[in-house]
């Protein structure tokens, strides 16, 4: 198999410059590596060959293979050297003006027909390629840190590049074993757009005094399967990367409010407290070692009240059964004994405002999150209301923890913490999609690969529910009167469908 492009070229020989050559000279193209500060390059060149020689020390590259990629990266001292190259890949400093007058140079140096490349990961392909004289050959191809092991780079199209250059990058990008997808050239691409609600809404339920961020992290890893909590990984990107992504993300977008940055961030930023790399983030860490504050444990009862649940509880059968099966007495009366405890399971409402429309006495009312099937789940959510009195809230926790099961017990906002969350999730990817950055394919591609999400957000949506999404946002927008849960159209059309589903012309 010939290499879609037989001599790269990539100028920045920094992080991400360093992991493209490594993949490139891997499938088999020549790679002229160039930076403008003194012995950089060359040392790129050494870093990688190390790579190579602990890939070898593996039994992943036999000693042919290495000595193969060795010999086809080379360094070179100037952009003139990159006058042979079929493709040059910019992985320089995040500014638009070096970016552009870099371009504009290389463009009298490598040959008309040679494609150009930005790694950029925050600027517009458009405003980078403007001012180029043939800015058709030019397109965004922007990969995620540690390139070899992030296997998805995103193909982005600017307002004049050819569908020729994105397809050539396309191949090029599955012989280096990356998964290509494409994307329009708007903020964010798809994986830094696609990623804005995880955060952002973990962020605003904890600047509602709704649960602290432990728990957060917690129930999101619990109940969903994420690999890290929003905080940990907050913590892992460190404030002063993610905070100024959520700012010109927001800004870029005209201030939509789905994407409103915290001002929870924005003081811990300015506090010095940036995560894992100053060892105090949301967490504290000693020699890398996150410290996490252990998980009071759920209080013990004998003898537990009668528990009436309401005739609108999500997954009512299966909570009876599941109450049931914990010991407790089920009343089965058309309204609750003067004993017992009251449990409601809304979607998206809050747990107040469901005790004052079905006329229930708040003080003995808790709320149970059942929006995902208790047999999937590791963890139950339950949650108080103001009026909740302290033995109503031990029985219920006692009784929920009685198999041994994790119980979180948070204070009441509309929609617990995974409804809000999930559904934030969603609704973005489906603005997404209405939005047409990119296909439904490649955005859960992108999300599962770049974000390593146990689901891409579509198939998020049809596990949890379609129509259960569309109740919880429909239902958030009425208890916070804000447009961020405002459904999209996009979701709206698909809601008693499936997300997954495709037109008719989408499925070919
Ligand atoms: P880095 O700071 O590690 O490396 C940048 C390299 O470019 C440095 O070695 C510097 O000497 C060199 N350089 C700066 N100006 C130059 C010029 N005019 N000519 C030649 N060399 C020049 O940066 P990193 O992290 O590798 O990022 C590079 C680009 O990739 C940026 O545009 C960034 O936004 C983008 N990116 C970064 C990601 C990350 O996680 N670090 C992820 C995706 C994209």
């Amino acid at each position: 198999m010939t290499v879609t492009f037989s001599t790269v070229g990539i100028i920045g020989a920094g992080a991400m410059g360093r992991g493209i050559a490594q993949i490139a000279a891997q499938a088999g193209s020549t790679v002229l590596l160039m930076d403008n500060a003194p012995g950089a390059a060359e040392r790129a060149r050494e870093a990688v060959a190390a790579q190579w020689e602990r890939l070898h020390e593996k039994g992943r590259l036999d000693a042919a293979q290495r000595d193969a990629c060795v010999a086809r990266l080379k360094v070179a001292e100037a952009i003139e050297g990159l006058r042979e190259c079929d493709l040059v890949v910019e992985a320089v400093v995040e500014n638009l003006e070096v970016k552009r007058s870099l371009f504009r140079s290389l463009e009298a140096i490598v040959p008309a027909n040679a494609v150009l490349a930005t790694n950029t990961s925050s600027l517009s392909v458009t405003a980078i390629a403007a001012g180029l004289q043939h800015p058709a050959r030019f397109a965004g191809f922007h990969f995620f840190n540690p390139v070899p092991l992030m296997k998805v780079v995103e193909v982005v199209a600017g307002f004049k590049t050819d569908a020729e250059v994105c397809k050539r990058l396309s191949a090029f990008a599955a012989q280096m074993g990356h998964s290509a997808v494409s994307t329009q050239d708007t903020p964010g691409f798809i994986v830094n757009h696609a990623g804005r609600g995880y955060g952002t809404e973990a962020l605003r339920i904890v600047g509602e005094g709704v649960t602290d961020f432990v728990t957060i992290d917690r129930i999101l890893k619990d109940q969903c399967g994420f690999r890290l909590g929003p905080f940990e990984l907050l913590d892992l990107t460190a404030l002063d990367v993610s905070h100024p992504v959520m700012e010109s993300i927001y800004r870029q977008y005209y201030e939509e409010p789905r994407f409103r940055p915290s001002v929870i961030t924005a003081q811990r930023l300015a506090a010095g407290a940036l995560g894992r790399k100053t060892g105090e983030g949301f967490y504290r860490y000693t020699d890398g070692t996150q410290a996490v504050p252990t998980e009071p444990a759920a209080p013990q009862m004998d003898v537990l009240p009668p528990v009436w649940i309401s005739p609108r509880a999500a997954r009512r059968a299966e909570l009876i059964k599941l109450v049931h099966t914990l010991g407790a007495q089920v009343e089965s009366g058309a309204a609750p004994t003067e004993s017992a405890l009251i449990i409601v399971a809304p979607l998206g409402f809050d747990v107040t405002t469901v005790a004052a429309v079905e006329r229930l006495d708040a003080t003995r009312t808790i709320g149970i999150d059942m929006l995902i099937d208790d047999a999937a789940t590791k963890r139950r959510v339950l949650a108080t209301n103001p009026a909740t009195r302290v033995d109503m809230r031990q029985a219920a926790h006692a009784l929920f923890a009685r198999d041994g099961k994790a119980v979180s017990v948070i204070r009441d906002s509309g929609g617990f913490v995974t409804q809000r969350v999930v559904g934030t999730i969603v609704n973005i990817a489906a603005d997404m999609c209405q939005q047409q950055v990119c296909t439904p394919a490649d955005l859960e591609t992108a999300v599962r690969l770049g974000l390593g999400y146990p689901q891409g957000p579509l198939a998020m949506g049809d596990l949890y529910g379609p129509t259960n999404m569309l109740e919880v946002l429909f239902n958030l927008q009425t208890v916070y009167g804000d447009p961020r849960y405002r459904p999209s159209p996009w979701l709206r059309r698909r809601g008693a469908l499936g997300l997954s589903l495709l037109h008719e012309e989408e499925r070919a």
